[in-house]
Protein backbone atom coordinates (compact mmCIF):
# COMPACT_ATOMS: atom_id res chain seq x y z
CA UNK A 1 0.00 0.00 0.00
CA UNK A 2 2.59 2.38 1.05
CA UNK A 3 4.70 1.47 -2.07
CA UNK A 4 1.66 2.34 -4.24
CA UNK A 5 1.27 5.72 -2.74
CA UNK A 6 4.83 6.40 -3.26
CA UNK A 7 4.20 5.53 -6.60
CA UNK A 8 1.38 7.78 -7.03
CA UNK A 9 3.00 10.46 -5.19
CA UNK A 10 6.32 10.59 -7.71
CA UNK A 11 3.94 10.16 -10.72
CA UNK A 12 2.44 13.23 -9.34
CA UNK A 13 5.53 14.84 -8.87
CA UNK A 14 6.55 14.06 -12.06
CA UNK A 15 3.44 15.37 -13.60
CA UNK A 16 3.27 18.35 -11.92
CA UNK A 17 7.11 18.65 -13.78
CA UNK A 18 6.18 18.10 -16.57
CA UNK A 19 3.12 20.82 -16.60
CA UNK A 20 5.28 23.72 -17.89
CA UNK A 21 4.98 21.58 -21.00
CA UNK A 22 6.35 22.82 -24.41
CA UNK A 23 6.50 25.38 -26.63
CA UNK A 24 6.64 25.01 -30.37
CA UNK A 25 7.94 27.89 -32.19
CA UNK A 26 7.76 28.12 -35.96
CA UNK A 27 10.32 30.51 -37.90
CA UNK A 28 12.91 30.33 -40.70
CA UNK A 29 15.75 31.78 -38.98
CA UNK A 30 18.08 28.94 -39.39
CA UNK A 31 21.09 29.99 -39.67
CA UNK A 32 23.99 32.27 -41.68
CA UNK A 33 22.81 35.10 -39.24
CA UNK A 34 19.52 34.37 -38.69
CA UNK A 35 19.43 31.99 -36.17
CA UNK A 36 22.24 33.51 -33.83
CA UNK A 37 19.41 36.17 -32.46
CA UNK A 38 16.39 33.37 -32.14
CA UNK A 39 18.93 31.36 -29.91
CA UNK A 40 19.72 34.16 -27.61
CA UNK A 41 15.87 34.69 -27.45
CA UNK A 42 15.35 30.75 -26.36
CA UNK A 43 18.45 31.04 -24.19
CA UNK A 44 16.92 34.25 -22.43
CA UNK A 45 13.34 32.60 -22.14
CA UNK A 46 14.42 29.60 -20.38
CA UNK A 47 16.11 31.37 -17.88
CA UNK A 48 12.78 32.48 -16.76
CA UNK A 49 11.30 29.62 -17.57
CA UNK A 50 13.29 26.51 -17.14
CA UNK A 51 10.89 23.68 -17.09
CA UNK A 52 9.37 24.77 -20.97
CA UNK A 53 10.69 22.76 -23.53
CA UNK A 54 11.07 24.70 -26.25
CA UNK A 55 10.96 22.63 -29.49
CA UNK A 56 12.90 24.76 -32.38
CA UNK A 57 10.34 24.36 -35.88
CA UNK A 58 12.42 26.43 -38.03
CA UNK A 59 11.96 25.69 -41.32
CA UNK A 60 15.16 26.83 -43.46
CA UNK A 61 14.92 29.26 -46.78
CA UNK A 62 15.58 32.69 -46.47
CA UNK A 63 12.53 35.27 -46.16
CA UNK A 64 10.54 31.88 -45.42
CA UNK A 65 10.36 30.56 -49.44
CA UNK A 66 10.09 27.33 -47.71
CA UNK A 67 8.39 28.03 -43.95
CA UNK A 68 5.26 30.14 -45.48
CA UNK A 69 3.99 26.77 -47.26
CA UNK A 70 4.80 24.77 -44.46
CA UNK A 71 2.99 26.65 -41.95
CA UNK A 72 -0.13 27.27 -44.20
CA UNK A 73 -0.51 23.67 -44.05
CA UNK A 74 -0.06 23.26 -40.73
CA UNK A 75 -3.03 26.15 -40.33
CA UNK A 76 -5.17 24.42 -42.71
CA UNK A 77 -4.77 21.16 -41.40
CA UNK A 78 -5.79 22.06 -37.87
CA UNK A 79 -1.89 21.20 -36.61
CA UNK A 80 -0.57 25.09 -35.50
CA UNK A 81 2.69 25.63 -33.55
CA UNK A 82 2.52 27.21 -30.60
CA UNK A 83 2.94 30.55 -31.81
CA UNK A 84 5.20 31.81 -35.41
CA UNK A 85 7.07 34.16 -37.30
CA UNK A 86 5.12 36.39 -39.48
CA UNK A 87 5.45 39.59 -41.27
CA UNK A 88 3.48 42.45 -40.33
CA UNK A 89 1.17 43.70 -42.56
CA UNK A 90 -0.66 41.48 -45.32
CA UNK A 91 1.11 38.55 -44.40
CA UNK A 92 -0.64 38.93 -41.15
CA UNK A 93 -4.41 39.87 -41.81
CA UNK A 94 -4.93 38.40 -45.13
CA UNK A 95 -3.70 34.96 -45.15
CA UNK A 96 -4.41 34.42 -41.23
CA UNK A 97 -6.44 36.56 -39.50
CA UNK A 98 -9.48 37.50 -42.18
CA UNK A 99 -9.78 33.45 -42.63
CA UNK A 100 -10.29 33.83 -38.52
CA UNK A 101 -6.75 31.58 -37.38
CA UNK A 102 -5.43 34.01 -34.77
CA UNK A 103 -6.32 35.03 -31.16
CA UNK A 104 -6.45 38.88 -30.67
CA UNK A 105 -3.97 40.19 -28.74
CA UNK A 106 -5.15 43.46 -27.72
CA UNK A 107 -6.16 42.77 -23.81
CA UNK A 108 -2.66 41.14 -23.40
CA UNK A 109 -0.94 44.16 -24.89
CA UNK A 110 -3.12 45.94 -22.05
CA UNK A 111 -2.38 43.94 -19.28
CA UNK A 112 1.14 43.37 -20.57
CA UNK A 113 1.26 47.32 -20.09
CA UNK A 114 2.77 47.91 -23.82
CA UNK A 115 0.08 49.50 -25.92
CA UNK A 116 2.24 52.32 -26.13
CA UNK A 117 5.43 50.93 -26.46
CA UNK A 118 5.12 50.47 -30.24
CA UNK A 119 5.19 53.12 -32.75
CA UNK A 120 1.29 53.28 -33.55
CA UNK A 121 1.98 53.12 -37.42
CA UNK A 122 3.56 49.52 -36.90
CA UNK A 123 0.45 48.56 -34.26
CA UNK A 124 -1.56 49.29 -37.02
CA UNK A 125 -0.25 47.21 -39.71
CA UNK A 126 -0.85 44.25 -36.96
CA UNK A 127 -4.27 45.06 -36.54
CA UNK A 128 -7.15 44.31 -37.98
CA UNK A 129 -11.31 45.90 -37.12
CA UNK A 130 -9.39 47.35 -33.90
CA UNK A 131 -7.51 44.14 -32.98
CA UNK A 132 -3.96 43.82 -32.57
CA UNK A 133 -2.88 40.22 -34.18
CA UNK A 134 1.11 40.28 -33.40
CA UNK A 135 3.62 41.16 -31.39
CA UNK A 136 6.67 42.89 -33.51
CA UNK A 137 10.44 41.80 -32.67
CA UNK A 138 12.04 44.60 -34.54
CA UNK A 139 12.20 46.37 -37.78
CA UNK A 140 14.24 45.07 -40.99
CA UNK A 141 15.67 48.04 -43.32
CA UNK A 142 14.70 46.55 -47.11
CA UNK A 143 16.64 49.75 -49.36
CA UNK A 144 20.19 49.11 -48.16
CA UNK A 145 23.35 48.54 -50.41
CA UNK A 146 26.28 47.10 -48.26
CA UNK A 147 29.58 47.18 -49.57
CA UNK A 148 33.33 46.25 -49.03
CA UNK A 149 35.13 48.81 -47.53
CA UNK A 150 38.57 47.41 -49.01
CA UNK A 151 37.37 47.17 -52.72
CA UNK A 152 35.93 50.56 -52.03
CA UNK A 153 38.63 52.42 -51.72
CA UNK A 154 40.85 50.21 -53.76
CA UNK A 155 38.69 51.42 -56.94
CA UNK A 156 39.07 54.65 -56.07
CA UNK A 157 35.77 55.19 -54.70
CA UNK A 158 35.91 58.42 -52.00
CA UNK A 159 31.83 58.83 -51.50
CA UNK A 160 29.13 56.28 -51.28
CA UNK A 161 27.02 56.91 -54.40
CA UNK A 162 24.07 59.05 -54.09
CA UNK A 163 22.54 59.22 -57.41
CA UNK A 164 21.85 56.44 -60.09
CA UNK A 165 24.77 57.98 -62.74
CA UNK A 166 26.95 57.61 -59.48
CA UNK A 167 25.92 54.23 -58.46
CA UNK A 168 26.41 53.28 -62.42
CA UNK A 169 29.73 54.71 -62.10
CA UNK A 170 30.76 53.08 -59.36
CA UNK A 171 29.37 49.29 -60.74
CA UNK A 172 31.36 49.89 -63.66
CA UNK A 173 34.81 50.55 -61.83
CA UNK A 174 34.37 47.97 -60.08
CA UNK A 175 33.93 45.24 -63.12
CA UNK A 176 36.66 47.19 -64.51
CA UNK A 177 38.91 45.45 -61.46
CA UNK A 178 37.77 42.44 -62.05
CA UNK A 179 35.21 42.62 -59.20
CA UNK A 180 31.57 41.48 -58.91
CA UNK A 181 29.84 44.73 -59.29
CA UNK A 182 26.81 43.85 -57.46
CA UNK A 183 26.40 40.49 -55.66
CA UNK A 184 22.80 38.29 -56.22
CA UNK A 185 21.62 35.07 -54.80
CA UNK A 186 17.82 34.42 -56.41
CA UNK A 187 17.72 30.79 -56.08
CA UNK A 188 14.90 31.47 -54.18
CA UNK A 189 13.05 34.22 -56.37
CA UNK A 190 12.52 37.26 -53.47
CA UNK A 191 15.65 38.87 -53.80
CA UNK A 192 15.20 39.61 -57.16
CA UNK A 193 11.91 40.81 -56.03
CA UNK A 194 13.51 43.39 -53.47
CA UNK A 195 15.61 44.94 -55.60
CA UNK A 196 12.77 45.26 -57.68
CA UNK A 197 10.74 46.72 -55.13
CA UNK A 198 13.29 49.18 -53.69
CA UNK A 199 13.96 50.44 -58.18
CA UNK A 200 10.16 51.21 -57.85
CA UNK A 201 10.40 53.57 -54.44
CA UNK A 202 13.02 55.18 -56.53
CA UNK A 203 11.78 55.15 -59.63
CA UNK A 204 7.59 55.99 -58.54
CA UNK A 205 8.87 58.31 -55.16
CA UNK A 206 7.82 56.90 -51.97
CA UNK A 207 4.40 58.08 -51.58
CA UNK A 208 3.48 57.16 -55.26
CA UNK A 209 4.60 53.62 -54.01
CA UNK A 210 2.59 53.84 -51.18
CA UNK A 211 -0.51 55.43 -52.32
CA UNK A 212 -0.57 52.23 -55.31
CA UNK A 213 -0.39 50.00 -52.47
CA UNK A 214 -3.25 51.54 -50.54
CA UNK A 215 -5.02 51.52 -53.93
CA UNK A 216 -5.16 54.86 -54.59
CA UNK A 217 -2.88 55.75 -57.51
CA UNK A 218 -2.53 53.75 -60.71
CA UNK A 219 0.55 52.38 -61.07
CA UNK A 220 0.04 51.40 -65.08
CA UNK A 221 2.70 54.73 -65.66
CA UNK A 222 5.60 54.97 -67.59
CA UNK A 223 7.23 54.84 -63.96
CA UNK A 224 6.73 51.39 -64.68
CA UNK A 225 8.46 50.68 -67.61
CA UNK A 226 11.68 53.06 -66.60
CA UNK A 227 11.65 50.46 -63.32
CA UNK A 228 11.79 47.08 -65.46
CA UNK A 229 14.13 48.41 -67.60
CA UNK A 230 16.69 49.77 -64.37
CA UNK A 231 16.39 46.59 -63.24
CA UNK A 232 17.28 44.74 -66.69
CA UNK A 233 20.41 47.20 -66.58
CA UNK A 234 21.18 46.54 -63.29
CA UNK A 235 21.67 42.93 -64.20
CA UNK A 236 24.80 43.53 -66.20
CA UNK A 237 26.57 43.79 -63.23
CA UNK A 238 25.80 40.85 -61.12
CA UNK A 239 27.70 37.50 -60.47
CA UNK A 240 27.17 34.74 -63.29
CA UNK A 241 26.11 32.12 -60.47
CA UNK A 242 23.32 34.26 -59.19
CA UNK A 243 20.81 31.70 -59.23
CA UNK A 244 22.50 29.34 -57.93
CA UNK A 245 23.12 31.13 -54.99
CA UNK A 246 21.11 32.23 -51.39
CA UNK A 247 20.58 35.58 -50.17
CA UNK A 248 23.51 34.28 -48.12
CA UNK A 249 26.04 33.15 -50.82
CA UNK A 250 25.76 36.90 -52.21
CA UNK A 251 26.49 38.77 -49.03
CA UNK A 252 29.05 36.41 -48.56
CA UNK A 253 30.66 37.46 -52.11
CA UNK A 254 31.03 40.55 -49.88
CA UNK A 255 32.64 39.36 -46.95
CA UNK A 256 35.14 37.14 -49.31
CA UNK A 257 36.23 40.92 -50.66
CA UNK A 258 34.74 39.15 -54.36
CA UNK A 259 32.02 41.80 -54.79
CA UNK A 260 31.95 45.45 -53.99
CA UNK A 261 28.29 46.15 -53.70
CA UNK A 262 25.12 43.87 -52.36
CA UNK A 263 21.52 45.06 -52.42
CA UNK A 264 19.79 42.86 -49.43
CA UNK A 265 17.77 43.59 -46.31
CA UNK A 266 19.83 44.27 -42.86
CA UNK A 267 19.35 40.99 -41.89
CA UNK A 268 22.50 40.94 -44.03
CA UNK A 269 23.92 42.58 -41.63
CA UNK A 270 23.86 40.37 -38.55
CA UNK A 271 25.42 38.09 -41.02
CA UNK A 272 28.53 40.28 -41.56
CA UNK A 273 29.02 40.45 -38.36
CA UNK A 274 28.28 36.76 -37.27
CA UNK A 275 30.95 36.08 -39.99
CA UNK A 276 33.37 38.64 -38.06
CA UNK A 277 33.19 41.98 -39.77
CA UNK A 278 32.90 45.38 -38.42
CA UNK A 279 30.33 47.58 -39.47
CA UNK A 280 31.67 51.27 -40.76
CA UNK A 281 35.17 48.82 -40.53
CA UNK A 282 35.10 46.57 -43.19
CA UNK A 283 31.91 47.29 -44.65
CA UNK A 284 29.88 50.62 -45.04
CA UNK A 285 26.68 51.11 -46.21
CA UNK A 286 23.90 53.60 -48.13
CA UNK A 287 20.56 53.55 -49.29
CA UNK A 288 19.98 52.54 -53.16
CA UNK A 289 19.96 56.39 -55.25
CA UNK A 290 16.77 58.18 -54.92
CA UNK A 291 15.33 56.21 -52.29
CA UNK A 292 17.44 58.23 -49.04
CA UNK A 293 14.03 59.22 -48.21
CA UNK A 294 12.32 56.46 -47.64
CA UNK A 295 12.61 53.10 -45.53
CA UNK A 296 12.03 50.09 -46.72
CA UNK A 297 9.89 48.69 -44.03
CA UNK A 298 9.84 44.73 -43.21
CA UNK A 299 8.70 43.76 -39.49
CA UNK A 300 8.82 40.10 -38.03
CA UNK A 301 6.02 39.57 -35.48
CA UNK A 302 5.12 36.52 -33.57
CA UNK A 303 1.03 35.66 -33.39
CA UNK A 304 -0.88 33.06 -31.31
CA UNK A 305 -2.78 30.74 -33.71
CA UNK A 306 -5.93 29.70 -32.73
CA UNK A 307 -6.20 26.38 -31.29
CA UNK A 308 -2.28 26.77 -30.06
CA UNK A 309 -1.43 23.14 -28.18
CA UNK A 310 0.25 25.17 -25.60
CA UNK A 311 -1.48 28.40 -24.98
CA UNK A 312 -0.01 29.57 -21.86
CA UNK A 313 3.50 28.97 -22.57
CA UNK A 314 2.88 31.03 -26.05
CA UNK A 315 1.21 34.15 -24.44
CA UNK A 316 4.77 33.80 -21.96
CA UNK A 317 6.74 34.18 -25.07
CA UNK A 318 4.73 36.83 -26.64
CA UNK A 319 4.97 38.67 -23.30
CA UNK A 320 8.45 38.35 -23.16
CA UNK A 321 8.61 39.28 -27.10
CA UNK A 322 7.07 42.56 -26.29
CA UNK A 323 10.03 43.38 -23.33
CA UNK A 324 12.57 45.87 -23.80
CA UNK A 325 14.89 43.29 -22.85
CA UNK A 326 13.98 40.63 -25.47
CA UNK A 327 14.35 43.03 -28.17
CA UNK A 328 17.35 44.35 -27.19
CA UNK A 329 19.09 40.73 -26.70
CA UNK A 330 17.54 40.17 -30.06
CA UNK A 331 18.02 42.99 -32.58
CA UNK A 332 21.66 43.48 -32.22
CA UNK A 333 22.16 40.45 -33.46
CA UNK A 334 19.53 39.99 -36.14
CA UNK A 335 20.99 43.10 -37.43
CA UNK A 336 17.48 44.71 -37.09
CA UNK A 337 16.27 47.51 -34.70
CA UNK A 338 13.61 46.92 -31.92
CA UNK A 339 10.15 47.66 -32.32
CA UNK A 340 9.98 49.02 -29.07
CA UNK A 341 9.87 52.62 -29.07
CA UNK A 342 12.56 52.92 -25.83
CA UNK A 343 14.56 50.48 -26.46
CA UNK A 344 18.32 50.85 -24.83
CA UNK A 345 19.95 53.10 -28.18
CA UNK A 346 22.90 52.36 -26.67
CA UNK A 347 23.14 48.66 -27.31
CA UNK A 348 23.46 49.35 -31.43
CA UNK A 349 25.92 49.69 -33.77
CA UNK A 350 26.99 52.59 -36.11
CA UNK A 351 24.52 50.52 -38.67
CA UNK A 352 21.62 50.31 -36.69
CA UNK A 353 21.51 53.65 -35.12
CA UNK A 354 21.43 55.01 -38.98
CA UNK A 355 18.98 52.92 -39.32
CA UNK A 356 17.12 53.57 -35.93
CA UNK A 357 17.47 57.55 -37.12
CA UNK A 358 15.74 57.44 -40.58
CA UNK A 359 13.15 54.97 -39.43
CA UNK A 360 11.79 57.76 -36.78
CA UNK A 361 12.39 60.53 -39.75
CA UNK A 362 12.24 59.05 -43.34
CA UNK A 363 9.04 58.14 -45.00
CA UNK A 364 8.40 54.48 -44.36
CA UNK A 365 7.38 52.25 -47.60
CA UNK A 366 5.82 48.91 -46.53
CA UNK A 367 8.19 45.89 -48.32
CA UNK A 368 5.71 44.03 -51.20
CA UNK A 369 8.24 41.39 -50.85
CA UNK A 370 8.69 40.44 -47.29
CA UNK A 371 4.57 40.09 -47.00
CA UNK A 372 3.24 44.14 -45.81
CA UNK A 373 2.20 45.88 -48.64
CA UNK A 374 0.59 43.13 -51.18
CA UNK A 375 -1.31 39.68 -50.51
CA UNK A 376 0.36 36.60 -50.72
CA UNK A 377 -0.64 35.77 -54.49
CA UNK A 378 0.14 39.01 -55.58
CA UNK A 379 3.64 38.81 -54.14
CA UNK A 380 4.65 35.41 -55.42
CA UNK A 381 3.20 36.89 -59.01
CA UNK A 382 5.47 39.50 -58.76
CA UNK A 383 8.47 37.67 -57.98
CA UNK A 384 7.59 35.19 -61.03
CA UNK A 385 7.42 37.90 -63.01
CA UNK A 386 10.94 39.49 -62.11
CA UNK A 387 12.50 36.34 -62.19
CA UNK A 388 11.59 36.12 -65.63
CA UNK A 389 12.67 39.09 -66.90
CA UNK A 390 16.27 38.82 -65.28
CA UNK A 391 16.06 35.69 -67.42
CA UNK A 392 14.59 36.79 -70.58
CA UNK A 393 15.47 40.96 -70.72
CA UNK A 394 11.62 41.26 -72.24
CA UNK A 395 10.37 44.09 -70.10
CA UNK A 396 7.03 44.07 -72.13
CA UNK A 397 6.00 40.70 -71.17
CA UNK A 398 6.94 41.66 -67.94
CA UNK A 399 4.90 44.67 -67.69
CA UNK A 400 2.22 42.62 -68.61
CA UNK A 401 1.92 40.13 -66.25
CA UNK A 402 2.79 42.93 -63.21
CA UNK A 403 -0.52 43.82 -64.91
CA UNK A 404 -2.14 41.11 -64.88
CA UNK A 405 -1.33 40.34 -61.09
CA UNK A 406 -2.22 43.91 -59.87
CA UNK A 407 -5.59 43.84 -61.80
CA UNK A 408 -6.17 40.13 -59.54
CA UNK A 409 -5.35 41.95 -56.67
CA UNK A 410 -7.34 45.18 -57.16
CA UNK A 411 -3.97 47.38 -57.79
CA UNK A 412 -5.56 50.34 -59.70
CA UNK A 413 -4.32 49.69 -63.16
CA UNK A 414 -5.78 52.30 -65.42
C1 LIG B 1 12.78 38.32 -44.15
C2 LIG B 1 12.67 38.36 -42.65
C3 LIG B 1 14.01 38.59 -42.04
C4 LIG B 1 15.02 37.63 -42.60
C5 LIG B 1 14.96 37.56 -44.12
C6 LIG B 1 15.87 36.57 -44.77
O1 LIG B 1 11.55 38.03 -44.73
O2 LIG B 1 11.79 39.38 -42.30
O3 LIG B 1 13.94 38.47 -40.65
O4 LIG B 1 14.82 36.42 -42.03
O5 LIG B 1 13.67 37.31 -44.53
O6 LIG B 1 15.54 35.27 -44.44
Amino acid sequence: MKKVIVMMLLMGIMLIGNAAGELEIFSWWTGGGEEEGLLALFEEFKANNPDVKIINAAVAGGAGSNAKAVLKTRMLGGNPPDSFQVHAGMELTDTYVIPNMMEPLTKYFQQWGVMNKFPQGLLDIVSYNGEIYSVPVNVHRGNVIFYNKKIFKEIGLTKEPQTWSEFIDALNKAQQAGYIPLSLGDKNKWTAGQIFETIMVSEFGANTYNNIFKYEESINTDKLDSSLELMVDLMNYVNKDHAALTWQDASRLVYEGKALFNLMGDWAEGYLKTLGLIPGEDFGWFALPNTQDSFMLISDTFGLPKNSPNRENALKWLEFLTTVKAQDIFNPIKGSIPARIDADKSKYDPYLTWSINDFSSKTITPSIVHGSAAPEGFVTSLNDAINILIATGNVKNARKSIIWACEDAGIITD
